[in-house]
C-alpha cells in the first residue's frame, strides 16, 4: 500500500527531499520515496508499506534510474522481511519489477543473501530482516561514494579530452541526484564541471516521452544553478552540426561484457551523431551496472513500455482525457512503438567511467580489467 503526503519543510534536507529513505513510525517501517512523477511541480512522498506498493512505485517511475532502483530493490526486500511477507516471493516481484537495469536485481540479491546468511547463521527473523536493512543501507552509502567518485575521475576525463575548458555537455534523460544515493552519474561530472567553474552549457534532451530531461535533470540543474537549455531530443542534430556540443555524457542501465550499453532511448542516435561529428561520447555508471553475465548487446532485455506514453503526453498538471491518464496527442488507437532503452555498441563509445576510473577504448577486455580494478578498491 502507497499513501502520498507533501513533505514539510523540517523534514527537508539541504538539497531537497530525500529521494528514498527508511522509517521506522509505530505502525511498522515504510519506504518513503520522493513522487518523480510529480516532479518539477511538486515535491510530493509516496510512503510504501509493503513490497506491492513498491513494484507499482517502479513500475510506474514514481522512482526510476539505475543506481535507484537496486538501492530501492534493496530496502524492498528488508521491507518484506520487516513486514513478515515471504522474503523470496517479494524479492522476485521486485527484481521482475522492471528488466533492463541490471542494478535492481542486483539490490534485490544483495539484501535476500544478507537475509538468508543471517537465517543460516541461526539468527531470528527479526536478526535477519536487520541484516537485509544494514545491506540496503550499505549500498545506499556505497552508491553515494561511487558517485562522488564518479564525478572526479569524469571529471578528468572531460579534462584531458578537451583541454580549452568552457565545456559544453549534451545530456540525455536523468542521471543526477533523483537516481543515486549521492550526485548521480553522468550529471555529477556535469555538475563536478560547473563547481570548478568549466561547465559553459549543459545541453538537457526533453527525453520523450516521459520527459526525465525537461522535468528532472531541468529541476536538479535548475536547483544548482547551472547554466543549463532544454532542447526537443530532435534538434540534437542541428545542434551538433552548429558545433555546439563538445562531449555527449549519459548514464547506462546495463553495460553487457563486450561494452554494449543500455540506456534510456534516444542515447544510440546521439552516440551515431556524436561520432559523425567528431565528438566525445562517455557513458558514466557504477560498477552494479556492469553485468558480466551477459556477454552483448543482443542479450540485453528492453523493457516495452505502454503505447499511450507515446500518444498521449502525461504531466501532473495535466488534466486526465486519454486511457493512460494523459492529454491525447494522437487519434484514438494509434499503434506506439515505445522502448524505454536502446542499445549503443562499444565501437561508438568513447569511455566507460566508472568509481574505478576509465575504460578507452571500450573493449571486452578494457571493461574487465576496468571491473577488476574496482573491487580491489
Ligand atoms: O526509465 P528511466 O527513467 O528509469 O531511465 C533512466 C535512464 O535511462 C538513466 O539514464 C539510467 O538509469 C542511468 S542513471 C544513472
Amino acid at each position: 500500500m502507497a499513501d502520498q503526503y507533501a513533505q514539510s519543510g523540517e523534514d527537508k534536507q539541504a538539497t531537497g527531499t530525500p529521494v528514498i529513505r527508511w522509517e521506522e513510525p509505530p505502525e511498522g517501517p515504510v519506504v518513503v520515496l520522493l513522487d518523480q512523477t510529480r516532479l518539477p511541480a511538486e515535491e510530493v512522498e509516496l510512503v510504501c508499506t509493503d513490497p506491492p506498493a513498491l513494484v507499482e512505485a517502479i513500475g510506474s517511475l514514481a522512482v526510476r534510474g539505475a543506481p535507484l532502483l537496486g538501492i530501492t530493490g534493496a530496502y524492498g526486500v528488508a521491507l518484506a522481511a520487516a513486514r513478515g511477507f515471504d522474503v523470496a516471493d517479494a524479492a522476485n516481484a521486485l527484481a521482475g519489477a522492471r528488466p533492463t537495469a541490471v542494478n535492481l536485481s542486483v539490490g534485490v540479491l544483495r539484501a535476500q543473501e544478507a537475509h538468508r546468511a543471517a537465517l543460516a547463521r541461526g539468527g531470528t527473523s527479526g536478526q535477519a530482516a536487520q541484516a537485509a536493512l544494514a545491506a540496503a543501507r550499505t549500498l545506499h552509502r556505497e552508491d553515494a561514494e561511487a558517485s562522488a567518485r564518479m564525478a572526479g575521475h569524469g571529471l578528468a576525463l572531460l579534462d584531458e579530452l578537451l583541454p580549452g575548458g568552457g565545456h559544453r555537455i549534451l545530456t540525455h534523460c536523468n542521471t543526477g541526484a533523483l537516481v543515486s544515493g549521492g550526485e548521480g552519474t553522468a550529471f555529477a561530472v556535469a555538475l563536478a564541471a560547473h563547481r570548478a567553474g568549466r561547465l559553459r552549457r549543459l545541453w538537457v534532451d526533453e527525453t520523450r516521452p516521459l520527459l526525465q530531461g525537461a522535468r528532472l535533470t531541468g529541476w536538479e540543474a535548475a536547483r544548482h544553478g547551472m547554466p543549463y537549455t532544454l532542447l526537443a531530443d530532435n534538434a540534437a542534430g542541428s545542434l551538433f552540426a552548429a558545433g555546439e556540443v563538445d562531449a555527449v555524457l549519459v548514464g547506462a542501465d546495463r553495460i553487457a561484457a563486450d561494452g554494449s550499453v543500455a540506456n534510456k532511448v534516444g542515447s544510440y542516435p546521439l552516440a551515431v551523431l556524436a561520432r559523425y561529428h567528431h565528438v566525445p561520447f562517455i557513458v558514466v555508471a557504477p560498477a552494479t551496472t556492469m553485468d558480466p553475465d551477459t556477454p552483448d548487446g543482443a542479450s540485453i532485455e528492453v523493457e516495452q513500455r505502454p503505447g499511450y506514453e507515446v500518444t498521449e503526453i502525461s504531466t501532473p498538471q495535466a488534466p486526465a482525457l486519454g486511457a493512460g491518464g494523459g492529454v491525447p496527442v494522437a487519434p484514438l488507437g494509434a499503434q506506439a512503438y515505445n522502448p524505454a532503452f536502446d542499445v549503443t555498441p562499444p565501437e561508438l563509445v568513447t569511455a566507460i567511467v566508472t568509481e574505478g576510473g576509465a575504460a578507452s577504448p571500450v573493449t571486452a577486455g578494457s571493461l574487465a580489467e576496468l571491473c577488476a580494478g574496482t573491487r580491489r578498491e
